[in-house]
């Protein structure tokens, strides 16, 4: 009997691999996390962060960050279970049909979330930044649909800890109702090719909360996560950000916790949270954080505060951003800020 059983866990090891890692087990992904419960598949997101400013950037380093692997490193040593990776995908590409994406960028997508997998970081590919869409649908549709059969044809073998986000914050003409018949067909376009992926999305309204009732998610779709973004108070988060205009005004703004400051968080997370219960979908705060240009005192009790209202509301997380103007990480001196990182890691 004891013979047999130890055999067998011998054979278990030279043959299988017993040891393998079940999120970046290749050969049976859909095994580990059934497609059926976007609820578990979300719970690998619970304490994500953002790379913004890398692959988002114009071309990887216009923005004065390129990855390394050791940050991939860095960021699950510190215990974080997954990253958000904004991608520029549109700037990438033939201009004529159909789109092809340049060969050497999808190689370093695909470089940096097997960074992730190797430390076992959940990884979000996130369409972002694709500013044409955004000022003329109609005419970027067939380019928006030919991004998403490249981005799923070349992620769908692998495991279920990648997800797809369809497109980062829409908004301008890309209105409600335009929204909800594209977001349906990049559901379809992904489908066609990939039936395991999670797929995140957000609402028309800039990813905010203020468009959630006009948002349609198709009802046989129930593989899909909702994700909002959340920076309010604006004037206290974005004081002084550069892209804000008469941002400087706001210059000074302290978030000093409050009851009514509180208040109106908790109040804004429970509206999310009965919508998702509503419609069962399960929730990722895609995005949150305060500029650095706001004192640091009031951006670790915001931080903190948010952190745990989204936890107490089972919402995962995924803070803005790693090592750029709302940075938990300084890239100069390879550091980590440890009382803002304290604010998301207790
Ligand atoms: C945008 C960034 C911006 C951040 C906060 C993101 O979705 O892509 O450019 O810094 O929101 O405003």
């Amino acid at each position: 009997m004891r013979a047999c059983f130890l055999i067998s866990i011998l054979a278990c090891l030279l043959l299988t691999g017993c040891a393998a890692n079940p999120l970046t087990d290749k050969s049976q992904p859909d095994k580990v996390l059934p497609r059926s419960d976007p609820f578990a598949r979300n719970k690998l997101l619970t304490k994500s962060i953002n790379l913004g400013n890398f692959l988002e950037a114009p071309n990887e380093g216009d923005w004065g960050l390129k990855l390394k692997a050791s940050y991939f490193d860095s960021i699950a040593a510190k215990g974080f279970s997954g990253v958000r990776i904004p991608v520029r995908f549109s700037a990438h590409t033939a201009a004529d049909s159909p789109f092809t994406i340049n060969t050497d960028f999808m190689d370093r997508v695909v470089w940096a979330v097997d960074q992730a997998e190797r430390n076992n970081l959940a990884t979000i590919v996130d369409l972002h930044h694709y500013q044409e869409i955004f000022a003329d649908p109609q005419n970027e549709k067939a380019k928006f649909l030919s991004l998403w059969r490249q981005i799923a044809t070349r992620f769908k073998d692998y495991p279920a800890s990648v997800f797809y986000e369809i497109l980062n914050e829409p908004h301008d003409k890309l209105d409600a109702s335009t929204w909800n018949v594209f977001l349906n067909d990049a559901i379809n376009t992904v489908r066609a090719v990939d039936s395991l992926h999670t797929i995140i999305v957000g609402t028309a309204g800039w990813g905010g909360i203020s468009d959630m009732n006009s948002l349609e998610i198709p009802a046989t779709e129930q593989n899909v996560i909702f994700t909002f973004h959340y920076y309010e108070p604006f004037h206290f988060t974005h004081q002084g950000a550069e892209w804000v205009d008469g941002s400087d005004a706001w210059l000074g703004t302290k978030w000093q916790g409050t009851s009514d400051e509180k208040n109106k968080i908790i109040l804004d997370f429970f509206q999310v949270k009965a919508w998702a219960q509503t419609h069962n979908r399960p929730v990722l705060l895609g995005e949150f954080g305060a500029y650095s240009k706001a004192d640091m005192e009031s951006r670790i009790r915001w931080t903190s505060f948010v952190v745990q209202t989204a936890q107490a509301d089972s919402m995962s997380w995924a803070y803005w951003e790693f090592a750029s103007g709302f940075g938990v990480f300084d890239p100069q001196n390879d550091s980590w800020r440890k009382p803002l990182l304290q604010a998301l890691l207790p």
